[in-house]
């Protein structure tokens, strides 16, 4: 197969891009991403320097519709997966225009360009987000609950997702869609809230939690996703949504806790500051569908995921020192400051 991925650089992007190489040698996967903050090129550098490795970075905007399709046309791209979004809910909170410019624009002119380019699968990669929030005692998000979105990031994804069922009941356009709960693992960008928590406690610094830190959030290894994602490649049907969640919901306190735990840090470390606004309650997946229809199913326990991931970042201080020394620090400077 010769795949396009898109946003391979960010951190759900680069763990397919490794995975799929693991699992599937012969494939040719083409990387085009933007390289904004969050993308970071030396994650994939070893395979970029094997000539033998069938990957190949392609520096471009998804929203670029000449760059775009002289790409599917010059390597004769079978199969898209589009991960490349604006993903951080605070950064579209300060500013949602970005969010709107690659998330729906970059996304409708990515589907455009591979329709006619006569694309054969086109695997779009979404969020529960787009569900909006769950009150404790509600049933899980299945396919079939209405798009509820609160964030101007996941009004932005939800956007793209009606975009894309457009294209397939419009044109018949070979789309499905994915979404998925809260992922975390190696090469997560640390504004997110377990790298950023692991940074925070291994310097002694206090831990910064929105509101009294009941919000639950369902947390799946990024494996696990991936894995989902392959499967809508490999068997997913046009037009179909599909869940995936990891089954291991927590509250932001729970997890906090369990990491300083798991770090020998002391409780005191934790700082409640003033909640996000809109933020959601509840999140929780039913992946029934995605079970039944294509075999998916979470293999990594939430004590297993969270201890492979604190140790990949104890292993990889270098890596996380590296991306918070840029537009991370102006960030977080910003935004925790100001809202302390
Ligand atoms: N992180 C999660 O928990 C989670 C959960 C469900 C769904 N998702 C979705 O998965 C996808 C990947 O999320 P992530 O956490 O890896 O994000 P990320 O922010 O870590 O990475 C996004 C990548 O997209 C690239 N990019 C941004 N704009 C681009 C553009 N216009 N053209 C080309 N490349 C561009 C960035 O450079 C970066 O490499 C997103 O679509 C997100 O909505 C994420």
């Amino acid at each position: 197969m010769r795949l396009l991925v898109t946003g391979g650089c960010g951190f759900i992007g680069t763990n397919f891009i490794l995975l799929m190489k693991e699992r599937h040698p012969d494939w040719k996967i083409f990387n085009l991403d933007k390289l904004t903050y969050a993308g970071n090129r030396k994650n994939l550098l070893k395979l970029e320097q094997d000539e033998n490795s069938g990957y190949t970075f392609l520096h471009g905007d998804i929203g670029d519709r000449e760059f775009v399709t002289a790409v599917l046309h010059d390597h004769k791209i079978d199969a898209i997966v589009n991960f490349a979004a604006e993903s951080h809910v605070d950064r579209s909170i300060n500013d949602p225009a970005p969010f709107l410019s690659t998330n729906i624009m970059g996304t409708q002119n990515l589907m455009e360009c591979a329709r006619q380019a006569g694309t054969e699968k086109f695997v779009h990669v979404s969020t529960d987000e787009v569900y909006g929030s769950l009150g404790p005692d509600e049933p899980a998000f299945s396919e079939k609950n209405p798009l509820q979105p609160n964030s101007p990031y996941s009004a932005s994804k939800a956007g793209a997702d009606l975009m894309a069922r457009a294209y397939f009941e419009t044109y018949g356009f070979p789309v499905s869609i994915t979404r998925c709960s809260n992922n975390y693992g190696p090469y997560q960008f640390p504004e997110k809230l377990i790298p950023l928590m692991f940074l925070k406690a291994t310097a002694g610094e206090k831990l910064p939690v929105y509101g009294d830190g009941s919000n639950i959030r369902d947390w799946i290894y990024v494996d696990d996703h991936c894995t989902g994602v392959e499967l809508t490649l490999l068997k997913g049907r046009p037009g179909q949504v599909y869940n995936f969640g990891g089954a291991a919901e927590k509250t932001n306190l729970e997890l906090i806790r369990e990491m300083l735990h798991l770090l020998n840090r002391d409780e005191s470390l934790i700082s409640y500051v003033k909640d996000r606004p809109g933020h959601d309650k509840r999140y929780a997946m039913d992946f029934k569908l995605a079970e039944k229809e294509l075999g998916f199913t979470p293999k990594t326990s939430f004590r297993q995921g969270i201890g492979k991931t604190i140790e990949w970042y104890t292993a990889n201080r270098e890596w996380l020192e590296d991306v918070r020394s840029g537009a991370y620090r102006e960030f977080m400077e910003n935004w925790y400051g100001e809202r302390k």
